[in-house]
């Protein structure tokens, strides 16, 4: 009777989940419901609002209605994996395992006595799918292009970020125990193992999107799960200028500076688009240079021929065996790249990183995490003094003076939008300070009723330190696009 994904022995007990009734979509199991539900939630007031009784029936009925859905895919889920001949999972294709878990869920039902209609039955057929192949209620939203991040705050609170808005999900995982059975399995098939004594973990998806979990007890209220999406498409810079996120005039500056070879840190706050933005300067790059690029997480996509990705290494179980974005970057200087990127510079790598754009490695790129140009430069000094290198601050700051030559900052305003809202250009040292001139900057001039920021990009009538470099190297730019607009 069944077919080979499905082991021959083992029949199942019928339990006493007793008739589920059907019809009404908004009562679905959880991971079918990827609406996204109170997007702007109502202020809170002393006195709560008293429901009609019969919304109140309505509500509770649903609720109960809900729970016992939630309980049949469990002892489905359960009856699945009994049933189910795992090991012939990996060569099953997708199509023949849905018509093997559609024929397990009709038994169970049967022998549960329960009958479902064909619209519920189809989203509990696609749910037990998803537990058994993906990743349970998350995978709709694996799956759903416009959600950026997934964040998970214990087993009922899943929120997402969708055109730079966090929204609140109805979607819920049945239980902490559900939640990190799908940690569980996320981790373990990368070899990595998260428990009491090891609370944290990161790692990446299949699909490249970068995972990280924290456990109780760390984790107070339950599990808390961070998932940054893997976007396959990058945004280019024609994107990024048709998106608000810099003018034509900028991008034309950018082009210039990436060519050039300027040494470039694009600096921000999380998910404030640095990465991206990096991934689109590269596109600068001549298609004749040798870039490396060097990354905890492999996120980037460069366009050129002669490209090699570097991926750092967490240690092992046993505490072994990691590989640190700067053994990567030493070894990087031993392969005679034209340019190095690097994902972020967050640490120790600091120091090979500015001796690689101070020794011959100019057009080399990284990103900071950082709220200015200045907060920038502040960051890197303390990168250096936390590498323990025992240097005078001044030393510390001509080097990274004669190093970085172009500061640009992302940010994601309060309307979600992204921009890069200043574009800043080391100039030199002054005495102890290092001293830079911002070329470009967003400005602000208010903000709509609906929360949408009005601004502008202007010049602050600078001209660009670089001119002559530019002009020396083919890039004669207007002299207009320094000019502000009053
Ligand atoms: N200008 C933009 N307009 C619209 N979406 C953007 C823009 N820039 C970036 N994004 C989107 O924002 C998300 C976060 O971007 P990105 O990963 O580049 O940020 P980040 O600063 O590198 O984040 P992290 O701090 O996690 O490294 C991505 O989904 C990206 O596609
Ligand atoms: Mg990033």
């Amino acid at each position: 009777m069944f077919s080979r994904f499905k082991k021959s022995d083992g029949p199942v007990k019928p339990t006493a989940l007793g008739q589920v009734g059907s019809g009404n979509a908004a009562a679905r199991a959880p991971a079918a419901a990827v609406k996204p539900v109170a997007t702007t939630r109502p202020l809170p007031t002393a006195a709560a609002p008293v429901r009609p009784a019969a919304e109140v029936a309505a509500m509770d009925k649903e609720k109960k209605r809900k729970e016992r859905l939630s309980d049949l895919k469990v002892e489905l889920h359960k009856r699945l994996l009994d049933n189910l001949n795992l090991a012939a999972l990996e060569h099953a294709t997708e199509a023949n395992l849905k018509v093997e878990i559609a024929t397990i869920v009709s038994e169970g039902l049967e022998e549960m006595a329960v009958s479902l209609n064909k619209e519920d039955r189809g989203i509990l057929n696609q749910e037990l799918y998803d537990e058994v192949m993906g990743l349970g209620p998350l995978e709709p939203l694996l799956k759903d292009d416009t959600v950026n991040d997934i964040l998970v705050n214990g087993p009922n609170r899943i929120f997402i970020e969708r055109g730079g808005k966090l929204v609140l999900t109805d979607i819920t995982f049945k239980d902490e125990r559900h939640l990190l059975r799908i940690i569980d399995k996320i981790v373990s098939a990368v070899g990595r193992r998260v428990d009491e004594s090891n609370p944290y973990v990161d790692a990446r998806l299949a699909d490249g999107s970068r995972f990280n979990a924290m456990v109780p007890p760390v984790a107070v209220d339950g599990s808390l799960v961070s998932i940054r999406k893997f976007k396959k498409d990058k945004l280019a810079i024609g994107d990024l200028v048709k998106f608000g996120a810099f003018t034509e005039e900028m991008a034309a500056y950018l082009q210039a500076a990436v060519s050039c070879r300027l040494n470039i840190i694009v600096s921000g706050g999380t998910g404030s688009g640095k990465t991206t933005t990096l991934n689109a300067l590269s596109s600068f790059i001549d298609n004749t240079e040798r870039v490396l690029t060097i990354e905890d997480t492999a996120e980037l996509q460069l366009q050129q021929v002669h490209v090699g990705r570097m991926e750092s290494r967490p240690a092992n179980v046993e505490g072994k065996g990691a590989v640190t974005q700067r053994d990567c970057l030493r070894n990087a200087l031993r392969m005679r790249p034209d340019r190095i990127i690097v994902g972020e510079t967050r640490g120790e790598e600091v120091i090979d990183m500015l001796q690689a754009m101070n020794t011959g490695h100019d057009g080399s790129m990284t990103t900071i995490h950082a709220n200015s140009a200045r907060d920038g430069i502040s960051r890197l000094e303390n990168m250096v003094a936390m590498a323990g290198i025992e240097m005078p601050l001044k030393a510390v700051r001509a080097q990274i003076a004669s190093a970085v030559n172009l500061i640009v900052q992302a940010s994601r305003l309060q309307d979600g939008s992204r921009r890069m809202v200043s574009v800043t250009e080391i100039t030199g040292m002054e005495g102890e300070v290092i001293s830079m001139q911002e070329v470009f900057r967003y400005e602000r001039l208010g903000v709509e009723p609906n929360g949408k920021i009005i601004g502008r990009f202007n010049a602050t009538g600078v001209r660009s330190h670089y001119s002559e470099r530019f002009r020396q190297w083919g890039y004669d730019l207007p002299a207009s696009i320094y000019e502000p607009i009053i």
